[in-house]
């Protein structure tokens, strides 16, 4: 991580990072079932999902992701598991990789059908 998003986003008494207050107080905390609606919650820029599709079935999962891209803004971003992937049918994301990392956003509008792979 470049020093000036540490510095500016990070506190560093000790040795360790810690995210700075102004940054943790921005954050909502709730406790909730994936397999439950979570269309209200609200729509967002960026969904963290990294290990919980493993534990589902193909058809959950397929549903699961199609509810999680009506949750994300067009061009959205969704991070998962380094071992996880999208059901072969769901054509809401484009794949993308980015240092090594692998991430999958939102189609800007509609659906893509089959993901495509950027530099
Ligand atoms: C392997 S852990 C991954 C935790 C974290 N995302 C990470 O990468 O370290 C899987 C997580 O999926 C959550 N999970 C499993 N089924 C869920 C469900 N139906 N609704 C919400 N979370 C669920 C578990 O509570 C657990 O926190």
């Amino acid at each position: 991580m470049p020093d000036e998003i540490k510095a500016r986003y990070f506190t560093h008494a000790t040795k360790e990072y810690e995210i700075a207050p102004e940054v943790k107080n921005l954050v909502t905390f709730e406790r909730r079932n994936l397999k439950d609606d979570f269309s209200r919650i609200g729509v967002f820029d960026v969904i963290f999902m990294r290990n919980v599709t493993i534990y589902f079935g193909a058809n959950f999962r397929e549903e699961l992701l199609e509810r999680v891209a009506k949750a994300l803004k067009p061009g959205g971003y969704l991070f998962l598991g380094s071992s996880e992937s999208l059901p072969e049918r769901c054509g809401a994301f484009s794949m993308h990789t980015s240092g090594g990392a692998l991430y999958y956003r939102r189609a800007p509008g509609g659906d893509q059908r089959r993901a495509a792979m950027t530099p």
